[in-house]
């Protein structure tokens, strides 16, 4: 047996993993066993969309509680045609480049618009999973007059680089989802600022965040009364047990969300319901975490923000914002920042 951290160092070096390794699981496994040897144990929320993870997923944002995926939706079923003619002021041609475009139910409504305008633009879905991105280029055609489909497959930044480097043209740059509270909000404000670096003065973002509203309602949602939120925290957990052979018993761990209204830092948590110790078997050797009862595991961070902070942060990062788009509770907001000259 290796005390983790050695384990961790050691996987570091490792230069030819056995059959049962992959470079790809080898990173997943460092990654994982890192986050859990740390004082705070944490597994990046990332993980969180394997096969059944995804499933899991579109069953919270059909569930009762789930609002955001909701109010997004209302916003582009009600704004697209707005929002279209804003993005396509100027003329040129534009690239809209979506950040995790997923399976496009929300922009697909923009992409109409833009279409009913006859505007000049590429649709660029930017999609960790390269089935999701072979989708929308074979689907969108049948939904969307005349569009021009180019995706690209992998890690938002490393493709929105790729996709600035082969186009000349105007870019707007679409984030939807709240997928930006999924980050720290210190890592929200350096992404956002990487964005800009990789824009010219006058290029759009579009980010759809979820605000600070009243704490029972969000904390509903990461708590929905079937449970639905529960087995996606838990599924992290049989995934390890699958892909790294670790032997988590999930009785043994309690979904715990909690909502904080001043910082607006909602977080996930999974609490180890007694003493316990967690083995990982790959290669040929035992990797071992020891819990302590109701020691937690940080899972997912879903920062909520006012407008005041987003605006502060559309700032710090080189934006301006143009625009705000809310649904008609007033609970999310799709805002429009604009580059400005650095
Ligand atoms: C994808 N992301 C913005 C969702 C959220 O609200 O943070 C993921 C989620 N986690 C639990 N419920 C939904």
């Amino acid at each position: 047996m290796f005390i983790a951290d050695q384990f961790v160092g050691s996987l570091e070096v490792a230069q030819t993993p056995d059959k049962t390794t992959t470079p790809d699981n080898l990173n997943f496994y460092v990654d994982v066993l890192r986050g859990l040897s740390a004082p705070q144990k944490r597994i990046s929320s990332k993980y969180f969309y394997d096969a059944q993870g995804d499933r899991i997923f579109q069953q919270i944002m059909a569930c009762e509680e789930y609002y955001p995926f909701k109010c997004e939706l209302e916003i582009f079923q009600n704004h697209s045609a707005e929002l279209a003619r804003q993005l396509m002021e100027g003329g040129s041609d534009t690239d809209l480049i979506e950040l995790g475009a997923g399976d496009g139910q929300k922009s697909v409504y923009l992409l109409q618009a833009l279409s009913r305008l006859k505007a000049c633009y590429t649709y660029v879905p930017i999609d960790i999973s390269g089935s999701m991105v072979a989708y929308l280029t074979s689907h969108l055609g049948s939904m969307v007059p005349d569009i021009n489909v180019s995706g690209l497959a992998g890690e938002y930044l490393p493709m929105l680089q790729q996709a600035a480097r082969r186009s000349a043209n105007r870019k707007a740059v679409m984030m939807l989802g709240s997928n930006l509270g999924n980050m720290l909000p210190v890592d929200a404000l350096k992404f956002c600022e990487s964005i800009r670096a990789l824009l010219n003065a006058g290029d759009r973002f579009i980010v759809g965040i979820d605000l600070k509203k009243s704490p029972q309602q969000v904390l509903a949602a990461y708590n929905d009364k079937q449970g639905i939120t529960r087995s996606f925290n838990l599924n992290l957990l049989t995934r390890l047990n699958r892909e790294l052979n670790a032997d988590f018993n999930l009785g043994q761990f309690e979904h715990f969300p909690t909502y904080d209204p001043e910082s607006g830092s909602c977080k996930s948590y999974l609490i180890s319901l007694q003493e316990q110790v967690v083995r990982f078997c790959l290669q040929d050797r035992t990797d071992c975490i020891y819990f302590q009862k109701y020691e937690t595991i940080f899972t997912e961070i879903s920062q909520k923000y006012s407008l005041a902070e987003l605006g502060k942060m559309a700032k710090m990062a080189g934006f301006e914002v143009i625009h705000n788009y809310y649904d008609a509770n007033g609970w999310f907001v799709d805002m429009v920042w604009e580059a400005k000259q650095a």
